[in-house]
């Protein structure tokens, strides 16, 4: 029986509560000298290491002095056909759409293309301490399997789903309504559940879906009740003029998906930058999630979410963060947790280190309704984690010269340096289910 059992020594941080709506002494859990014990693959439990050792007095303990051991990120909205068109220069959504991703997106017909851009990508987050993620694959079926596929190999717990749109769009990347009702519902009944995989009806957005298909996707919805709802809301001004022109009869970009039965509570919408306050309303109504995007909304020049609206007590949403890639700049969370800090900056607004931290974390595992397996180190959860290295660079070094933290005041202190600074060079190491996958053992 011992032997399914592994301990990890090192400094803890998670969330046990969201410390946008309760103090830091309620929300943030650490450990400056803490033991995680595993079994299984699972969290059999988590405490100081003076307070725990004695009963594992048999079992090896990997040790990890001076670094941070933080559940693993989730990403709750990413592209994996975008990669390679990172860094597309000069446009804002919708002629960055035509001009660079469609292009790019053709090319996932082929299998054999889609699993080695899937390899490439899934190893990209793992480096970059992402363990899940909420994923758009392309309109070709080929595009679902080949993540899926590669997604399995690694064990990991990601939604995806096959893109749905029938209209504005060159013809290669166009389906049907019919289409794609058929082909959606082969992929969740392929994938759907399969060991951690789980999938997400994934209509574009409303550009590029006629209400026929949108009204099929919510079909969809109710005929498998616990797959997602994956799809883009109000990022560019222009987007929403465009929609509102195609749906007359709508009140809103909000309600157009609403009128399809497509907003529920494992509803996820990327963006919601230029969000009214009533669809805020409808969304905190729904328990509906945003997947905030902040190194693509400055990228693309889309606009400043309100996340202060979002998390306001009166009216909660579900916010995760995500990168975006292609449309947003890196594949790192902690890079887009920076981006978020600024952009509260410039709404005069202030995230905290930890609220950053949560949103890369629990907040997103809550977005993902995925609360119950993933985002903290609770006990019976799976052991995602990521082992961060405060002095990963010279420079880092040098700002965190100091010993551990002891204190949650020098604790966000040293998080904060590793939010504004850090990257995939602080990601010493990545566990899936408590096995190394990327990095230092
Ligand atoms: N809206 C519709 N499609 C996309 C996309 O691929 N990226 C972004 N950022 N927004 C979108
Ligand atoms: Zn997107």
């Amino acid at each position: 029986f011992m032997s399914s059992l592994k301990a990890f020594r090192s400094s803890f941080l998670d969330f046990i509560a969201d410390p946008f709506y309760v103090s830091e002494l309620e929300s943030v859990r650490y450990i400056p000298d803490g033991l995680l014990v595993l079994e299984d693959g699972k969290i059999k439990e988590i405490g100081t290491y003076d307070s725990l050792q004695h009963k594992y007095k048999e079992i090896s303990i990997t040790a990890y002095p001076g670094m941070l051991i933080m559940p693993g990120f989730i990403d709750t909205h990413v592209h994996f056909p975008q990669l390679e068109m990172i860094a597309s220069y000069g446009e804002q959504l919708l002629t960055w759409l035509n001009k660079y991703t469609f292009p790019t997106e053709g090319k996932f017909k082929d299998k054999t293309y889609a699993q080695k851009v899937a390899a490439i990508f899934l190893d990209e987050l793992l480096k970059n301490g992402t363990t899940t993620a909420l994923v758009f694959a392309t309109v070709h079926p080929e595009s679902v399997d080949a993540f899926f596929e590669e997604a399995n190999r690694r064990h990991l717990r990601t939604i995806a789903g096959k893109v749905m749109m029938d209209r504005n769009a060159p013809d290669f990347l166009t389906d049907t309504a019919e289409t794609s009702y058929q082909e959606t519902k082969a992929l969740i009944q392929k994938w759907h559940k399969k060991d951690r995989l789980l999938y997400a009806v994934t209509p574009r957005f409303a550009i590029t879906s006629t209400n026929e298909q949108l009204q099929i996707a919510g079909r969809l919805l109710q005929e498998f009740p616990d797959v997602y709802l994956h799809t883009h809301i109000s990022e560019n001004v222009d987007e929403v003029a465009f929609v509102k022109q195609l749906f007359p009869e709508s009140q809103g970009y909000l309600d157009v998906y609403d009128r399809a039965g497509l907003v529920g509570d494992r509803s996820v919408f990327a963006h919601g930058v230029h969000l009214t306050d009533a669809e805020f309303h409808r969304l905190s109504q729904a328990n509906a999630a945003i997947a905030f995007c902040p190194t693509s909304n400055l990228f693309l020049g889309s606009g400043l979410f309100r996340i202060e609206t979002a998390k306001s007590k009166d009216y909660p949403v579900k916010v995760g963060l995500g990168t975006d890639v292609g449309g947003g700049t890196s594949v790192s969370l902690l890079q887009t947790a920076n981006e978020a800090y600024k952009i509260a900056q410039l709404r005069q607004q202030k995230l905290s280190p930890f609220q950053t931290l949560f949103l890369a974390t629990l907040g997103g595992a809550k977005a993902l309704n995925l609360e119950a397996k993933i985002g903290n180190f609770n006990p019976g959860k799976e052991a995602d984690f990521v082992v961060l290295d405060p002095r990963a660079t010279p420079l880092m070094a040098f700002r965190n010269s100091d010993a551990t933290p002891t204190s949650l005041e020098e604790l966000a202190e040293r998080i904060f340096t590793l939010v504004i600074m850090g990257d995939d060079r602080a990601i010493h190491a990545t566990y899936i289910m408590g096995g190394l996958v990327m990095g230092n053992g």
